[in-house]
């Protein structure tokens, strides 16, 4: 009788099956032999890694003491402090006129961010409140306390929050420009002329 060999017609096919089974591995996290990693692998460092260049710092230095980044504007009134409050509605002043582009972008930013609390025409009935999700009622915002109150010192509550804290700050959220278009869009009346 003739003896058997696996000739290479049947080596090939079998070689690559073996190949397919052994190449799985059940360990989701391993990610598999590279070929060609080329850039693949970063040695970058990490950003908050100790840095082996600098021996006193990590990787992003610390700003130096005092500086502001370029643009930045410091906030110059204390949170919290009635003095700091009205202190800002004397000196800081209103840079825009309730023009129609200016009330368009102040209602569209009121929307976002104080509506939800006070309510869409500042009458104190935002959803957040009036769903019981928020504890206290805001202050209306269309009463002579607030509408009589100088733009500034509504500028400084955005900025700032209340002082109490129920209302907390807008400061990083809102851009200080923004800031001026809501205080415009609340003192002419929740609407765009
Ligand atoms: C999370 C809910 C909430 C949001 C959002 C909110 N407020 Fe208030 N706001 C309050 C509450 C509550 C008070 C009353 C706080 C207090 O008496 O300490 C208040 C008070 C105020 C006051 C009166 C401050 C004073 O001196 O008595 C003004 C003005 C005001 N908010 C404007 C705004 C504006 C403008 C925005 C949007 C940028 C805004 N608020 C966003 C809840 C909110």
């Amino acid at each position: 009788m003739k003896k058997q060999y696996l000739s290479i017609t049947k080596i090939v096919p079998l070689a690559a099956l073996l190949l397919i089974f052994i190449s799985c591995k059940r360990d989701n996290n391993y990610t598999g032999h590279a070929y060609f990693p080329d850039m693949a692998y970063s040695n970058a460092f990490e950003t908050y890694g100790s840095s082996p260049v600098y021996s006193d710092s990590i990787h992003m230095m610390l700003p130096v003491e005092g500086t502001v980044p370029r643009g930045m504007i410091p906030y110059q009134y204390a949170a919290k402090s009635f003095d700091e409050q009205q202190r800002a509605g004397r000196e800081l002043v209103n840079p825009y006129e309730p023009n129609k582009e200016v009330l368009q972008r102040g209602k569209e930013q009121f929307d976002i961010y104080c509506a939800m609390c006070h309510g869409p025409q500042g009458n104190a009935n935002g959803h957040l409140f009036t769903s019981g999700l928020f504890p206290v009622q805001p202050t209306s915002l269309r009463t002579d306390y607030v509408q009589n109150k100088p733009d500034g010192e509504i500028f400084h509550v955005i900025t700032q929050g209340s002082i109490s804290g129920l209302m907390g700050s807008h400061g990083n959220q809102i851009k200080p420009e923004d800031r001026w278009k809501i205080v415009t869009y609340v003192k002419n009346g929740f609407q765009v002329k």
